[in-house]
């Protein structure tokens, strides 16, 4: 099975409206002409809809960093999906560990995010991803199989073929500390052989897995060599034109 590589950036709580446009000029100057990766960017809300609106035509999809699962109503500060629908974005990333470890996030609402994003024809990005004491304690593999399951509660295969996994190691986020090619295979064969258990092999083989913490045009190759990593979530090499670039051309580097 052949899945098509995807880069995807996650800019964070970065970006004004301004520097957000220029950057994905810049972007789709550089990315013209690629073939065979699928790409996206990840803007704050605020700079969605001119991100959107720049990429109109182009091959460089939008996600947006977060929904809540409510159509509209007085829930002051929150984003409907069909909001994000509205701005022009393609994907959504849910239960990132940022979310889980500072806003409270549960496998229930990311359950619920999930759900939410399908109806209304939003791919996710579902970040799974253990934290450094977990992994420490031994629990990386419990843990990933508890978010998976309780994440993915209820929903079907017809539904879950749209999901894009993002593995996310917590102790590998922004610390610089990438964990090596063949912790992250670990962890993503294991992903894959418990959505071969929750769903089929069929499915399983078919669902693109992300990986995610500290990648750089330095190390994305050596990811991207291994068997079951379809793609990278990038932070903060995804916040200008030159890393992210590389990262995305990472089979001419
Ligand atoms: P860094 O690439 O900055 O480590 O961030 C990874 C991440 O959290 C992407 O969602």
């Amino acid at each position: 099975m052949s899945r098509l590589p995807f880069m995807a950036g996650n800019w964070k709580m970065n970006k004004t409206i301004d520097e957000a446009v220029d950057l994905v000029r810049q972007l789709k100057a550089s990315l013209s002409g690629v073939t065979g990766v699928e790409v996206a960017v990840g803007p704050p809300f605020t700079a969605l809809h001119a991100v959107c609106r720049e990429l109109q035509g182009s091959p460089i999809g939008v996600a947006a960093q977060n929904l809540f699962w409510e159509e509209k109503g007085a829930f002051t500060g929150e984003v409907s999906p069909a909001m994000l629908k509205d701005a022009g974005c393609d994907y959504v990333i849910v239960g990132h560990s940022e979310r889980r470890q500072y806003f409270g996030e549960t496998d229930e609402t990311v359950n619920r995010r999930l759900k939410a994003a399908l109806v209304h024809g939003l791919k996710p990005i579902f970040c799974v991803g253990e934290t450094l004491r977990e992994r420490d304690e031994e629990k990386t593999f419990a843990v990933i199989q508890r978010q998976l399951e309780g994440g993915l509660k209820d929903l079907e295969s017809k539904e879950f073929i749209s999901v894009v996994l993002a593995y996310e190691p917590v102790w590998a986020i922004g610390t610089g500390k990438t964990a090596t090619p063949e912790q992250a295979e670990e962890v993503h064969r294991f992903i894959r052989e418990r959505l071969a258990k929750m769903y089929s092999s069929d499915v399983a083989d078919a669902i693109r897995i992300q990986y995610g913490g500290s990648v750089t045009p330095e190390n994305v190759r050596g990811l991207m060599a291994q068997p079951d990593i379809d793609g990278a979530l990038v932070g903060g090499a995804s916040l200008k034109s030159d890393s992210f670039t590389k990262i995305v051309r990472f089979k001419e580097i």
